[in-house]
């Protein structure tokens, strides 16, 4: 087999090996079935208990109440920034959004389609490389919603804002789903792709309290309505059913590892050795604020563009994938979600380090 290199995209993203081959073990035959499982009936035997197991074990890992939801949907994160407002935001009412990048101000411009809505913070004053401290809330907010991981900024929130009383929170959690433990008790409803830390692209996974899910009008499409999918444990049309099935697999790679906590010390551990790196650097910055800065994405730059390309390049032609920084922040970024290997933190760093050296 080609030796796999280094993964820094940002998504999808790298995936534990034991994952990857667990699937390939199932891809001709899921366990004796005879039957490959991308080629079960999803109304099938043996496809049900997949997904009866994947939900069960996202309850589980999650720490998800019995008051909630799971849902197994498609459209990515990007639906979800039309059917949240679709369903919870009336035309009379106000959404508050905290605007801290580019996926924030996208979810924002899809509920002005619906309703009114207003921007309770906003970091686009110093290019979204901090998370603001206050927020100013409207005056009865229908519901506040917040980006928890700036994937292209490389900005994250400590914890959750707290929402004024009576006003639910909405997360997109796309880049930090399951990183750290949650207290879903705060949320409304959360949101992400599964691409980047819970298998791969094609479902969106949303936990969402049982009583948001009634809320919306009754006659929007049954798409893109949540009772529908409620109603028929996502299955009311066909299901993404391989990528829920490696979902499921990730689950339980999360949770032989220590689950959520588990997560939590090891992207501390990762990303802090890649930030102290960085913060001895006579060549490379973080672009992030310190008290804002996101274990997920480590956005860096050396303050000059013609370096950032000759590193990037560098880079790739040793086996290090993925770095370049988004065009809106420039530079590098190094996307080190759940199951990123520390060792390939560990290599980046002595490449760095090479980099510098040569080229300081
Ligand atoms: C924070 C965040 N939200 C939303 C999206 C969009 O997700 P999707 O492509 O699943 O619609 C992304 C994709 O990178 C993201 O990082």
């Amino acid at each position: 087999m080609t030796q796999r290199i280094w993964n820094f995209s940002a998504g999808p993203a790298v995936m534990p090996e034991a994952v990857l081959e667990e699937a390939r073990s199932n891809l001709l035959s899921l366990g004796t079935s005879g039957i490959g499982i991308m080629e079960h009936s999803h109304r099938g035997k043996a496809f049900l208990k997949v997904y009866e197991e994947t939900e069960a074990l996202c309850r589980e890992v999650g720490g998800i109440p019995a008051n909630y939801k799971v849902l197994f949907l498609q459209g990515g994160a990007s639906l979800q920034f039309a059917m949240a407002p679709m369903n919870l935001l009336a035309k009379d009412r106000t959404a508050d959004y905290l605007i801290t990048g580019a996926w924030a101000e996208k979810a924002r411009d899809e509920a002005q389609r619906f309703g009114s809505v207003h921007a309770a913070c906003s970091s686009e004053d110093a290019n979204f490389s901090y998370i603001p401290g206050e927020c100013l809330f409207s005056a009865h907010p229908a519901y506040v919603h917040f980006t928890s991981n700036n994937t292209i900024f490389g900005t994250q929130f400590r914890s959750e804002p707290t929402p004024p009383p009576g006003a639910d929170l909405i997360c997109d959690a796309s880049s930090d789903i399951f990183s750290r433990p949650l207290d879903i008790s705060k949320y409304g409803m959360i949101y992400a792709g599964a691409q980047k830390n819970l298998g791969p692209s094609g479902v969106t996974l949303v936990i969402m309290r049982d009583d948001l899910v009634d809320r919306g009008p009754k006659d929007l499409p049954a798409m893109l309505q949540y009772r529908t999918h409620a109603k028929n444990d996502s299955m009311y049309n066909t299901p993404p059913t391989f990528a829920i099935y490696v979902v499921g697999l990730v689950l339980k790679w999360i949770k032989e590892h220590g689950g959520l906590a588990g997560m939590e010390e090891r992207n501390q551990r990762k990303a802090g050795k890649l930030y102290s790196y960085l913060e001895q650097s006579g060549m490379f910055k973080p672009t992030a604020r310190p008290d804002s800065r996101s274990l997920m994405n480590v956005t860096f730059v050396t303050g000059n563009e013609e370096l950032d390309a000759k590193f990037c390049s560098a880079a790739t032609k040793a086996g290090f994938d993925g770095l370049k920084g988004h065009r809106s922040v420039g530079g590098m970024r190094a996307s080190i979600y759940n199951a990123f290997p520390e060792a390939g933190i560990d290599a980046l760093i002595e490449f760095l380090r090479e980099f510098e050296h040569q080229n300081g």
